[in-house]
C-alpha cells in the first residue's frame, strides 16, 4: 500500500525515498573485546565472501552474543525508525516486541593492496560494519589522498540508484576505530585498497529484526 504523507509543520524538507543508514559509536570496551577475539581460533570464511583480503574470520557463538548485547538496541532502533519513516506515522512500535536474528558475523582483516569488490549481502535484511583497527600510517596516507579530488584509500563506498538532480546515489565512509554503520543488506558497497603497512580490521554481520 502506498504511504500517505501528512505535513506536520509549516515548512519541511525531507527525504522520503531511498534507504536509511544508521550510525553508532561503539563503546571502547566492546572494541577491545572484539579485538581480543583475534587470539582465538576462528574459522576462515573467505571462501564464501567476495573480499580480496587476507582473512575473513567467522564469529563463533560467544562473539555473536557479545555483538548482540552491545549493538542489539541500536539495530532494533534502526528497524523501528526505518519502519516508521516508511509508514508515515502508521506504525506503533510500542505495541510490538522485537527480536534480533543474527545470521552470521565475520571479521575482515585487510592489508596493503587488499580490497573488497562491489557486492551486496544476502540471506538477511540488515547488514552492518564496525571498525576495530587501522594501520598506524593511514592518517598520513589520507592526508595525501585528501589532496586529490576524489579521496578513497581504505574507504567504504555505498551506491544506490542512479545519480540525478537533487538526489544522492553514493555515500563514502572514512573508517574510524569505534564507528559502526547499519545499512540494508541489498545496498551495493565496496572497499578501496590502501598502501600503509599494518592492518585495517573491521567486522560485519548479517541479521534480521523479527517483530512479534
Ligand atoms: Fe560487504
Amino acid at each position: 500500500m502506498a504511504t500517505i504523507f501528512t505535513p506536520q509543520a509549516e515548512k519541511e524538507f525531507f527525504t522520503p525515498f531511498g534507504p536509511m543508514m544508521g550510525f553508532f559509536r561503539m563503546p571502547g570496551q566492546f572494541v577491545d573485546q572484539m579485538n581480543s577475539a583475534m587470539n582465538r581460533e576462528l574459522e576462515d570464511h573467505s571462501g564464501q565472501l567476495v573480499g580480496k583480503v587476507r582473512e575473513e574470520l567467522r564469529f563463533d557463538k560467544p562473539l555473536v552474543d557479545l555483538a548482540a548485547a552491545a549493538l542489539g538496541q541500536t539495530l532494533i532502533e534502526y528497524h523501528v525508525r526505518a519502519s516508521r519513516r516508511g509508514a508515515f506515522g502508521n506504525y506503533d512500535h510500542r505495541s510490538k516486541q522485537f527480536e534480533l536474528n543474527i545470521a552470521g558475523g565475520w571479521f575482515v582483516r585487510q592489508y596493503a593492496g587488499d580490497y573488497n569488490p562491489l557486492h551486496i549481502h544476502t540471506g538477511a535484511a540488515l547488514s552492518c560494519v564496525g571498525y576495530l583497527k587501522l594501520p598506524d600510517g593511514i592518517e598520513a596516507e589520507w592526508e595525501e589522498d585528501y589532496r586529490d579530488h576524489h579521496p578513497s584509500h581504505g574507504h567504504l563506498q555505498f551506491a544506490h540508484g542512479t545519480d540525478s538532480h537533487y538526489s544522492v546515489s553514493n555515500f563514502m565512509i572514512k573508517p574510524r576505530v569505534g564507528d559502526f554503520y547499519i545499512f540494508p543488506s541489498y545496498m551495493f558497497h565496496c572497499v578501496y585498497p590502501f598502501r600503509s603497512e599494518g592492518e585495517r580490521r573491521s567486522f560485519s554481520m548479517n541479521l534480521s529484526v523479527l517483530e512479534r
